[in-house]
């Protein structure tokens, strides 16, 4: 299995900060790189990184299932992810993740019919004095407002 030659530069350049007898210790970013091009972590994807790092498909899916950023079935092209720990819960972080539940009409870990978008409840995402935040993909978003929110889902809602 190969990914595209991008994702294989980034893999090819993260093994070499690894010793031979170490190469474990890549065993997470490797899984975010891939992940950031497949879009989850399949069984044919576990079994290559295993065999790229000479550790065990279980080991890789005891990863996989335990850090919630590694997702094991494929979610929406846009993860929206909304923080409801405690700053972001004192400054409207709950209201915001029922109001997107609402709005989409899915819940935790579901996904739109047609693919776009994904909704995750999260616990904090190290955006404490920007609270309320919430993350899509990889871009951050603070003090969000519901009417913020609503921008963002109906942006992500366009084709592009
Ligand atoms: S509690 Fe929400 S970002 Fe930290």
């Amino acid at each position: 299995m190969t990914f595209s030659p991008a994702v294989e530069a980034r893999l090819a350049k993260l093994v070499q900060n690894y010793p031979p007898g170490r190469l474990k210790g890549a065993l997470i970013p490797m899984l975010m790189y891939i992940q950031d091009q497949t879009g989850h972590i399949s069984k044919e994807v576990a079994e290559e990184v295993s065999q790229r790092l000479g550790v065990s498909t279980l080991e890789v899916d005891e990863v996989v299932g335990f850090y919630t950023m590694l997702r094991a079935r494929p979610m929406g092209k846009y993860h929206l992810q909304i923080c409801t720990n405690i700053s972001c819960l004192l400054t409207g972080g709950e209201e915001l993740w029922e109001h997107a539940c609402h709005k989409l009409g899915i819940g935790h870990n579901e996904v739109l019919a047609d693919g776009q978008i994904s909704l995750e409840e999260v616990e904090c995402i190290g955006a404490c004095s920007w609270a309320p935040a919430i993350q899509v993909n990889f871009d951050f978003h603070h003090n969000v407002t519901k009417e913020k929110l609503d921008a963002i889902i109906e942006s992500l809602r366009k084709p592009q």
